[in-house]
């Protein structure tokens, strides 16, 4: 069972529990239609039987085995052409909550993978609300393999294989929450260039050459970073490419 963590300023401190659900996303964001809730409320669950990734794809995981959750955060300090700041800052939340069990091997990959030695263990799905200029509501959804032995694909990892036994599902949530919302409150009080360093320092394949597929086609290059809007940057020959969240993947994944 999941507690209130006893470690966050405001994330969690509203904790809702649901034993299922189509998404905990969109069962959140209904939620919050029909009434107000605190930034920093938790929607969690067991099994979600409609879990949403990124570009459409389905979420998989094992009922009880994992960890799906969304967190409601309200990040009116940032311009909407800025929304990729929160990603960061997120993921290497993520990435720090989940170094407390596996302290090596960690990197995240473009846009906001969370891998281990190259699999990945967490995906993260963020679904920004704005008003005017500026973000208004951001419901960040998580999914992380923590105990699920058997994989669906096998490009992803779960906890439980570089930790060696069964974790403790609560135990994670609660290093996690702590790592996001320490992220949170940096970004919130300026800290947008010292998080944008660490997710350079943490980018999977930075610097080395890579297989990508864009427009159906196949290339080599070579990641340099992500810009401001969130882009990647790829160093292809002599040129500069950038590529938006749905213009290009990696290949050989
Ligand atoms: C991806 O890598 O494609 C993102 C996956 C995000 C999955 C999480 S599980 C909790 C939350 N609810 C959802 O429906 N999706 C996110």
């Amino acid at each position: 069972m999941y507690k209130i963590p006893a470690k966050t300023l405001f994330t969690g401190q509203k904790l809702i529990y649901v034993p299922e659900c189509h998404s905990t996303n969109s069962s959140l964001a209904e939620l919050l239609d029909r009434t107000d809730l605190p930034e920093g409320t938790v929607l969690i669950t067991d099994h979600q039987t409609h879990g949403r990734g990124q570009r459409g794809n389905t979420w998989l995981s094992g009922q009880g085995e994992n960890l799906t959750f969304s967190i409601l955060l309200r990040p009116k300090f940032l311009e909407v052409r800025d929304q990729f700041r929160l990603s960061m800052a997120v993921a290497l939340g993520i990435a720090e909550g989940l170094a407390v069990f596996v302290p090596s091997g960690l990197a995240v990959k473009w846009p906001n993978d969370i891998l281990i030695e190259g699999k990945k263990v967490c995906g993260i799905l963020i679904e920004n609300q704005s008003q005017g200029t500026q973000l208004s509501v951001s419901i960040v959804g998580i999914g992380i393999n923590v105990n699920q032995r058997e994989q669906p694909v096998p490009t992803a990892g779960s906890l439980v294989q570089w930790v060696g036994s069964t974790l403790d599902l609560d135990a994670v949530f609660q290093q996690l929450v702590i790592a996001i919302e320490a992220r949170y409150l940096q970004l919130r009080t300026g800290g947008h260039a010292v998080i944008q360093g660490d997710y350079h320092r943490q980018l999977y394949r930075i610097g080395v050459p890579q297989s990508f597929e864009a427009d159906g086609v196949a290339f080599d290059g070579v990641i340099v970073g992500v810009d401001e809007l969130g882009r990647l940057k790829v160093q292809v020959g002599e040129e500069k490419r950038r590529y938006g969240l749905k213009e290009v993947k990696f290949s050989r994944e």
